[in-house]
């Protein structure tokens, strides 16, 4: 596949190419129990292949030598499966600020949350989901809503920082069952005082049992408009499309990373002008390492234009666009900011205050459909392409039909565009 593009490439041109202060992601694929709606890279566990892992992954961030990093942020996969391998890592990755790690729920005991924060973890993502049976089932999820509710107060008992997930299916043609149930976990959530909430539309990927559908947009922003107003009478604040976080609790932002290092299978990086992803494969990923070369599948050059244009767009989904820091990043071209956000000022959706745009709530609205429609026309053609290194390897999960992802013409035409500058410049 693309591994050839990219050989030339070396872990010291890729750190070069880093414009600012980079926070980590480490990327851990395997889980016991695969959830039908979930799009993430990931295998069935098996003991033998996860020490395989740990190490190449170690060999992975030795080869960079990279940091201080200002946070990591350790994902899956189920991360939590495997807390003697990650003490290892925690070591390898030196963090100035926050350390977060994903958790699954059944995992959220006491003990095990213990030895998270016993390695150095500071702050934890609970993917509880809904708190309601019925919904859990709906999911096909692992644990039931007692584990998720005991997960969610063990952690808060142990740690300063705390998320929970939340997903909400609000698909036209799959009208809800469970009325309330979604507005009712994110009450509990607040009465509970998380610091935040994360409440994702469930997107439906093609290549999961959970198949294609048509979004009811209008219903999707309603019920996040809901939580919105709920947020105001609980003493929370919506801080990005998705999340709403207590008020005065600090900022949970190793996900919103400008730059980021991805270690691991399928994990990416954003350097400010380049963007890398890794193997997703895990044998093609191990076997890269231990060859001595960066996994990174695909680099795709976007240079100053493209480059800003994502970093725009991130820093839009957390409600808020500096044009100093993509003045610092860009030079010139951050001058196109202001006149390419006059229509949407003009329409309401954003607001200029000392160089920063904030996104009103119709803004958070239309990021949202904007945000949906990126995850399907880009990250789901490039996420599919990439597992179908999985079927090479026979270790695809049976249900992941690639050939059932969405590959429209914009994915191919941006991926051509920017691939073709890469083999250029590699070659
Ligand atoms: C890697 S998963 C969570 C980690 C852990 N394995 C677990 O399941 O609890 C990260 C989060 O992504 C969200 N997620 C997964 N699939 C999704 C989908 N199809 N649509 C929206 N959100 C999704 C879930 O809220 C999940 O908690
Ligand atoms: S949602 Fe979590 S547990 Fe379920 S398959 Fe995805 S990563 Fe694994």
């Amino acid at each position: 596949m693309t591994g050839p593009r990219v050989a030339g490439l070396r872990p010291s041109d890729v750190l070069a190419s880093f414009d600012g202060p980079l926070g980590a992601y480490v990327h851990i694929p395997f889980c016991e129990w695969i959830c039908p709606f979930c799009p993430y890279n990931k295998v069935l566990a098996r003991l033998g292949l996860a020490a395989d892992y740990f190490a190449a992954l170690l060999t992975e961030i030795d080869m960079y030598g990279a940091g201080p990093f200002t946070s990591l942020y350790v994902g899956g996969g189920t991360p939590t499966l495997y807390p003697q391998h990650l003490a290892e890592v925690l070591p390898r990755i030196p963090v100035t600020g926050e350390r977060a790690i994903e958790v699954l729920p059944l995992h959220g005991t006491v003990e095990r949350l213990g030895v998270l924060k016993e390695i150095g973890f500071t702050a934890v993502s609970i993917g509880a989901q809904s708190f309601h049976d019925p919904v859990l089932r709906h999911l096909h999820r692992p644990h039931d809503a007692a584990q998720a509710l005991a997960a969610v107060h063990h952690a808060l008992d142990t740690f300063e920082c705390v998320d929970v997930d939340l997903i909400v299916d609000v698909a036209p043609e799959e009208p809800s069952q469970h009325p309330g149930a979604f507005l009712t976990d994110v009450r509990t959530c607040f009465a509970m005082g998380v610091d935040q909430v994360s409440t994702y539309p469930l997107m439906r990927f093609g290549y999961t049992p959970f198949g294609e559908a048509r979004h009811n947009r209008h219903r999707e922003h309603e019920i996040l408009a809901q939580v919105d107003a709920l947020a105001r009478t609980m003493g929370y604040e919506r801080r990005s499309v998705w999340t709403f976080n207590r008020i005065g609790s600090a900022p949970y932002t190793s996900i919103t990373r400008r730059r980021f290092l991805g270690f691991g299978a399928g994990a990416s990086s954003f350097a400010g002008r380049d963007f890398y992803v890794n193997h997703f494969g895990l044998l093609t990923y191990m076997d890269t390492v231990r060859r001595g070369h960066p996994p990174i599948a695909k680099w795709l050059h976007l240079g100053r234009a493209a480059g800003m244009a994502y970093d725009t767009f991130w820093q839009a989904y957390s409600g808020g666009i500096d044009t100093g820091s993509l003045s610092d990043s860009y030079g010139r071209w951050a001058r196109l900011i202001r006149p390419a956000l006059a229509p949407l000022a003009g329409a309401g959706m954003v607001t200029r205050e000392d160089g920063v745009y904030r996104l009103t709530a119709r803004g958070f609205d239309q990021y949202h459909d904007i945000e949906r429609w990126v995850t399907y026309h880009f990250i789901e053609p490039l996420w599919a392409q990439m597992l179908a290194e999985h079927k090479r390897e026979g270790s695809h999960v049976p249900w992941a039909e690639t050939a059932n992802a969405r590959s429209g013409p914009t994915w191919r035409v941006v991926e051509r565009a920017l691939s073709r500058r890469v083999e250029s410049r590699a070659g």
